[in-house]
Order: C-alpha cells, then sequence, then structure tokens
C-alpha cells in the first residue's frame, strides 16, 4: 500500500485518486476549495461521472479515501503527490502554469524525503523542469538536500467514460529524468496489466498535446469533409462507416457535428499552436483545425436561417447542453457558442440537458429551461439537437412535431435517420448527409 496525495480534485483528480485508492492505496484528494472539500466529505460528489459515486462511498467506508484543503494534513505522508490541477488557456493561448506553480510552491515545504511528484495536468513541454525548479527553491532550509523526483504523467481519460479509462487504460505515459523514478510511478498501475511507455518529460508532455490534436483534427477533417458531402450529394456517415473499415484510419472521432468541446481539446489545440509559434514552427495545420471547428458553430444558424428565415423572435430548442454525452461538463460546449450566437439573433431559447442543465443556469441566464425534452420543444419553431444524449435518440419523433409550432429539426449529432424524421413530418437538416435517402 502506498501513499498517494492528490492535488486537484476534479474530474482528473478526483477520479485517479479514488481509483488509486480502489487499487488499494491510501489517498487523500486535496483542493484549495474548501466548499468542494466539505460537499466530497458529506459524500456529495461536485462533479457527474458515471460509477464514480459508489466507488468514492466503498474507498471513503474502507478508509483509504480522505478529503482536506490542507497542504501540511496531506503531503507529508505522501510517496507520490500528483498534480491535477487546470492548465487554462491564457490571453494569446497559452497554457497558463498559474495553478501548477502554485501547486508545487505549496506542496515543497511539506515534502518528505524520496516523495515523487507526478504532473497529471496537461502541461507545457518543459514543464516538468519547471516543477523541479519550483520545489527545489521553495524546500524550506533546514530541508534543501532532500531528494525528490518529477514525473510526467499526463492523462487521456475521457469524461464520461472516466473510471472505466482509468482502470483499462490503452497505455500509460511516464517522462522522467531517472528511469526508477518512472518504474516507482509505473508500480502503481502494475495491476491494470497495461503497456507502460516511458520517456524523458518533454517527450511524454508531447505525446498528451499530439494525441489531443490528432483528435481534434480527426473531427475537423470529418466536419469538412461534411460540408464538401453536403454541398455535392455524398452522405457523410456512410463515407464515415467506409474510410472508418480501414485500418490505416479507424471509425473512431469520424462523427461529424457540432465540433468539439470540452475542457481539453480547446485549450491544448491551442496551447500546442502556440508553443509551436513561440518556437519558430509554423503550425498552419493547428490553426485550420481550430478555423474549421469554429465555423462548424455556424452550420446551426446557417441551417435555421435556411428553414425560419429571419431568426428575430423565433423560439428555438436546444436539446443538450453538455459538450457531450454522460458527462454535466459545459466547459467550451458547443451549446455555449450557440447559444450566445442565437440570442444575439434575438431567438428565445429553451433548453434541456440531463444533467448539465444546475452549471447552465449560471452561464445562461437568458435561457429558459425546460423540464424534459418534450416540454422543451412544447411550442417552438425548431429544435436542434446539441448533444447526442441516447434518451435524445429514443424521443417520440411524432409527439415532438405535433407539439411543436414549426415542424424544423435541426439535428446537429446526426442521431435521427433522415427518412423516419421526415416521416414525421419533419424538415430535417442533418450534417454532412447531402443524399440521405435510403438506396432503393
Ligand atoms: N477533464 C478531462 O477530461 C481531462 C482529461 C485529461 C487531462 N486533463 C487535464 O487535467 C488537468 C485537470 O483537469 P480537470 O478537468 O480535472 O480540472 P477541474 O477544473 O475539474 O479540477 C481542478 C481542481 O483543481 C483545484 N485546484 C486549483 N488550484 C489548486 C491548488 N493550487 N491546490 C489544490 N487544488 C487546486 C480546483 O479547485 C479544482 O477542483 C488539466 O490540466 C486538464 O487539461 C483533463
Amino acid at each position: 500500500m502506498k501513499s498517494i496525495t492528490i492535488i486537484g480534485t476534479g474530474y482528473v483528480g478526483l477520479v485517479t485518486g479514488t481509483c488509486f485508492a480502489d487499487l488499494g492505496n491510501r489517498v487523500t484528494c486535496l483542493d484549495i476549495d474548501e466548499e468542494k472539500v466539505a460537499r466530497l466529505r458529506r459524500g456529495d460528489l461536485p462533479i457527474f461521472e458515471p460509477g464514480l459515486e459508489e466507488l468514492v462511498e466503498r474507498n471513503v467506508a474502507a478508509g483509504r479515501l480522505s478529503f482536506t484543503a490542507s497542504y501540511a494534513e496531506a503531503v507529508p505522508d505522501a510517496d507520490f503527490c500528483f498534480i491535477a490541477v487546470p492548465t487554462p488557456s491564457g490571453p494569446e493561448g497559452e497554457a497558463d502554469l498559474g495553478y501548477v506553480r502554485a501547486a508545487a510552491s505549496a506542496l515543497a515545504p511539506h515534502l518528505k524525503d524520496g516523495a515523487i511528484i507526478v504532473n497529471k495536468s496537461t502541461v507545457p513541454i518543459g514543464t516538468a523542469d519547471r516543477v523541479d525548479h519550483i520545489v527545489e527553491r521553495q524546500l524550506p532550509a533546514e530541508r534543501k538536500g532532500i531528494s525528490f523526483g518529477v514525473v510526467s504523467n499526463p492523462e487521456f481519460l475521457r469524461e464520461g467514460a472516466a473510471v472505466a479509462d482509468f482502470m483499462k487504460p490503452d497505455r500509460v505515459v511516464l517522462g522522467a529524468v531517472r528511469r526508477s523514478d518512472a518504474e516507482q510511478v509505473a508500480e502503481l498501475y502494475a495491476s491494470l496489466k497495461c503497456p507502460v511507455l516511458i520517456t524523458d518529460p518533454r517527450t511524454a508532455e508531447m505525446i498528451k498535446y499530439a494525441s489531443n490534436a490528432f483528435l481534434a483534427t480527426k473531427i475537423s477533417f470529418i466536419n469538412e469533409v461534411a460540408s464538401i458531402c453536403e454541398r455535392l450529394g455524398a452522405d457523410v456517415r456512410l463515407v464515415a462507416e467506409g474510410m472508418g473499415r480501414d485500418a490505416r484510419i479507424g471509425r473512431a472521432f469520424l462523427d461529424a457535428g457540432l465540433g468539439w468541446g470540452g475542457s481539453c481539446f480547446p485549450k491544448d489545440v491551442k496551447a500546442l499552436t502556440h508553443m509551436a509559434a513561440m518556437s519558430g514552427c509554423h503550425p498552419q495545420l493547428l490553426r485550420t483545425v481550430i478555423e474549421i471547428n469554429k465555423d462548424q458553430r455556424l452550420k446551426v444558424i446557417q441551417k435555421l436561417q435556411d428553414a425560419l428565415g429571419t431568426l428575430d423572435g423565433q423560439t428555438v430548442a436546444l436539446l443538450g447542453l453538455a459538450f457531450k454525452p454522460n458527462t454535466d461538463d459545459l466547459r467550451e460546449a458547443p451549446a455555449l457558442d450557440i447559444a450566445h450566437l442565437l440570442l444575439s439573433e434575438g431567438v428565445q431559447l429553451r433548453a434541456y440537458d440531463p444533467v448539465a442543465m444546475e452549471g447552465a443556469r449560471r452561464v445562461l441566464p437568458d435561457v429558459t429551461f425546460a423540464s424534459d425534452a418534450y416540454d422543451c420543444v412544447a411550442g417552438a419553431d425548431a429544435a436542434v439537437v446539441i448533444t447526442d444524449w441516447n434518451e435524445f435518440k429514443q424521443l417520440d419523433l411524432g409527439r415532438v412535431r405535433r407539439s411543436m409550432a414549426r415542424p424544423v429539426l435541426v439535428d446537429g449529432r446526426n442521431i435521427y435517420e433522415p427518412a423516419v424524421a421526415r416521416a414525421a413530418g419533419f424538415l430535417y437538416y442533418p450534417i454532412g448527409r447531402g443524399s440521405s435517402e435510403p438506396v432503393k
């Protein structure tokens, strides 16, 4: 049993800490947000993540998992201190390292001899060195000379499937100056029996950015193909199917839609672009990937204008708000961009999401929130599918159509069969499905 402290108890920190506790370690999750810590101590999870609540309960009950807001309490006994704090975008698109610096400075005075600091936050290339310097500088005089390691261990979990992703990772990446430090961290993952790649710290940091940038590129690529399909009369869903069967390409991340969002892709692609530009490269592909993504939000507005004419005074129902299903995360969600664009056109907005409405009320004060999908679309001039929650796939389209003022359905996630939606009486606007009638 190892003693682990997780600094930052958000989506990554809480999942990582809870899962390490479940693997038999003694874990303290630390957060500077005292209200969050108080909620966690009451067993009230501040985030929605499938399967996490039971896991937290079980490990707290077993005495392996606890929560604190105190570095003095959490760090002195820790063999490993994982840093899982935010790295948001700064004004020029750079990753803001303020939270990481603050965490490194705060843990240093309490660090025990031989401890390993693990960077789990997504951090710019060179951050492991910076953390090493910060900690070295902040060690109190009487503890100068203690030995500690810094290992870069980027996280690849997906919100909505985070627990499963932690327990069954495709790979664990560990970047370290001393191989033995990486091997100690690898031991923590040993029971998961997954591939472990040990690299230097800069390469590990780059693997995370390159992975996210590649996935975002795949989505922007298929969205550009979708626009071409729409013009030339091809069906992007079948194009993706046909491409995806090629083992060199793969089907994942080839769903045309409203573009990528969430807490990672937008800031990580921007940060990599910024790092590239600052180091004298010309990141033209990455810039275009961002540009295509921005345009994708506008597709909804254009389709609504095609269907309704002027948008001023029309009522539009947004089905889904979270940036993807199975999460309540609204950070950089397409819904927010689309809502702001529609509100600026004078649209009356109604919205419904199965789990993201609490957060949405805070950021979208001018939107009316509905109690379910049917309530959301009642009386609306158009409905727009924003998030592909399963419950929207099961809607009775006839009932939806009958309750709306006008029969306009923009399917931003291609969740319906065009023939079915049209048979229900809708003017149906999917993304990139130019020849969307079945072959006779
Ligand atoms: N969310 C994801 O799906 C995901 C996936 C992979 C990697 N990441 C990366 O992991 C990092 C964390 O992301 P997240 O989504 O978990 O963030 P989050 O905002 O959900 O949680 C971060 C937590 O850190 C706390 N915090 C901030 N400064 C602190 C400090 N000095 N000491 C202690 N706690 C502090 C905050 O109060 C917050 O609770 C980011 O770098 C992100 O890019 C996120």
